[in-house]
Parts: C-alpha cells; sequence; structure tokens
C-alpha cells in the first residue's frame, strides 16, 4: 500500500466571508509529484498556503506526516514545518542579498551553524540547481527569471525536506527553460526521494512532471487522478485547458 505523506479532508477555505474551497479532499502518496492546477483566482496559492500552515483553514484538516498541522503543539509543528521546503510564487528573493545570502539565510536563522559550513551547504545546493558556481556572488536584479526560480528551489532545499511545496515554479519562464525546470523536479524527486506538490496553470508540466493532479475549480475538485484518466474524463472537453509547448495533451478536436 503506498503511504500518504499528505492528507487534506473536508477543507474549507474563505477570506472573511468569502469562501474559497469548500470541503475539498485528496492526499499525496509518497515520492510523487502531485500538481495542483487551475484558472486563475481559482485558489491554488490559498490551498497551498493553508498546506504549509500559513492561512487558517475554516474548517477541515490537513495532515503532514500523519500530524495535523492545524491542531498539533507549536514544537511538534516546527519539527513537520522543517521537513517542508517552499518555493513562493513570487520568488520572494531579498533584493539585498546576494545568492549565496538567499540560499543560506534560513540556516542562518534556524541552525547554529559557522557561517562557512552554512556558505558551502548553499553552494551545494546550487549546484545541486543546476546554476554555475558564478552566481553565487549575484544580486537578485542580476538573473534571469529562471535563475531566481533556482535560486528559490536551493533555499527550498537546504534542510533536506521530505515534502517540497512549489507554486507556479515555471510561470513566467519561456517554454525551454520552464521543460528545463520541470525536468529538474523530477530529479530532484528521484535524487531526493522528495514528493513534490506544485500548484501550476501550465498543462505542460501536469504532462511532464505530475503524476496525479487535481483540477480546482467553482471552489472545488473538478477532477483527481492521472493524466490517462483526464484524457478520459467529461473534464477535458474544457476549452480553457491549452497547452503553450505547442502540442495538444487533451482530447482531439
Ligand atoms: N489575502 C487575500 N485576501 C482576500 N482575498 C484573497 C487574498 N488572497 C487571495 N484572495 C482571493 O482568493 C481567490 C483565490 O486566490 P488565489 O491567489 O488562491 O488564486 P490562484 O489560483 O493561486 O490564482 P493565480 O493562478 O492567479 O496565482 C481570488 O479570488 C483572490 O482574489
Ligand atoms: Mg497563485
Amino acid at each position: 500500500m503506498t503511504k500518504n505523506i499528505i492528507e487534506v479532508s473536508n477543507l474549507t477555505t474563505a477570506y472573511k466571508d468569502r469562501i474559497i474551497q469548500s470541503n475539498i479532499s485528496f492526499s499525496v502518496r509518497h515520492s510523487e509529484i502531485f500538481g495542483i492546477l487551475g484558472g486563475s483566482g481559482s485558489g491554488k496559492s490559498t490551498l497551498l498556503s493553508t498546506m504549509i500552515y500559513l492561512k487558517a483553514p475554516l474548517s477541515g484538516s490537513i495532515k503532514i506526516l500523519d500530524k495535523d498541522i492545524w491542531k498539533i503543539d507549536k514544537n511538534k509543528r516546527s519539527v513537520i514545518l522543517r521537513h517542508c521546503g517552499v518555493l513562493f510564487q513570487f520568488g520572494a528573493l531579498f533584493s539585498s542579498l546576494n545568492v549565496l545570502d538567499n540560499v543560506g539565510i534560513m540556516l542562518e536563522e534556524y541552525s547554529s551553524y559557522p557561517k562557512k559550513i552554512i556558505d558551502e551547504i548553499a553552494e551545494y545546493f546550487l549546484n545541486i540547481v543546476g546554476l554555475p558556481s558564478f552566481v553565487k556572488n549575484m544580486y537578485p536584479y542580476e538573473l534571469s527569471g529562471g535563475m531566481k526560480k533556482r535560486v528559490g528551489l536551493a533555499r527550498a532545499l537546504v534542510f533536506n525536506p521530505k515534502i517540497l511545496f512549489l507554486d507556479e515554479p515555471t510561470s513566467g519562464l519561456d517554454p525551454q527553460s520552464a521543460e528545463n525546470f520541470d525536468k529538474l523536479i523530477l530529479k530532484l524527486r528521484d535524487y531526493f526521494k522528495l514528493t513534490v506538490v506544485m500548484v501550476t496553470h501550465d498543462l505542460d508540466s501536469i504532462k511532464d512532471a505530475t503524476d496525479r493532479f487535481i483540477l480546482l475549480g467553482e471552489g472545488k475538485i473538478l477532477f483527481i487522478g492521472n493524466l490517462d484518466e483526464f484524457k478520459h474524463s467529461n473534464v477535458s472537453n474544457n476549452n480553457l485547458l491549452k497547452s503553450k509547448r505547442g502540442e495538444r495533451i487533451w482530447k482531439e478536436e
């Protein structure tokens, strides 16, 4: 039996009295790349924020590694959250810090390692995400969009997380860079045995990188399963679903 790493049960999210998701449930299995797909405003980032303890749910539960993160005490929660690496939608790099310090900042905050070791760890992960060594001394404004995403990814990896949460990792990238980024995610999943939750509205990422995905819309889960199951479902007739990298991946017209 495949072990569930994340279990979302009867979750409802809202901003004030505006419901974003109502009563949704799904599980993420060990070592899978799980996509959260949906149009702009469908609540993908809201769901992700609730899963990483940034936004409280209205009701329902989120279990990560068997612990209900919104119910357990602070100490237990920090242990769980330490297993979660996050790449935010808008990069969130500090413009005043160079790349090396941007990657090492969480270690500066939450570990007692000396600076030299922190720099070495940061350099190791910059290399892992495929950035050349000279990038470490550069500042965010000197980087391309794809490089910024990779720096953000390196930062998300420094605590050797079990789970990686990615919010729109390929948005704003040209099709080739987006494809390369998806390949990197697959490589990292295999190398570090990661479970990955990837928010995206990029259908090519769904096709190239995810094992299963949910499609969010109308405040609920319109579909859950893999691409093959999707192609044979009624939902795939939806005209909103178009692939950017050329190939049509849904039903033939
Ligand atoms: N802090 C907030 N306060 C109030 N409403 C919000 C807030 N953040 C998001 N919303 C609303 O919640 C809805 C879902 O937003 P969310 O950012 O989760 O969508 P998304 O699917 O991630 O969209 P995108 O693809 O554009 O990133 C939107 O209607 C948005 O206006
Ligand atoms: Mg979003």
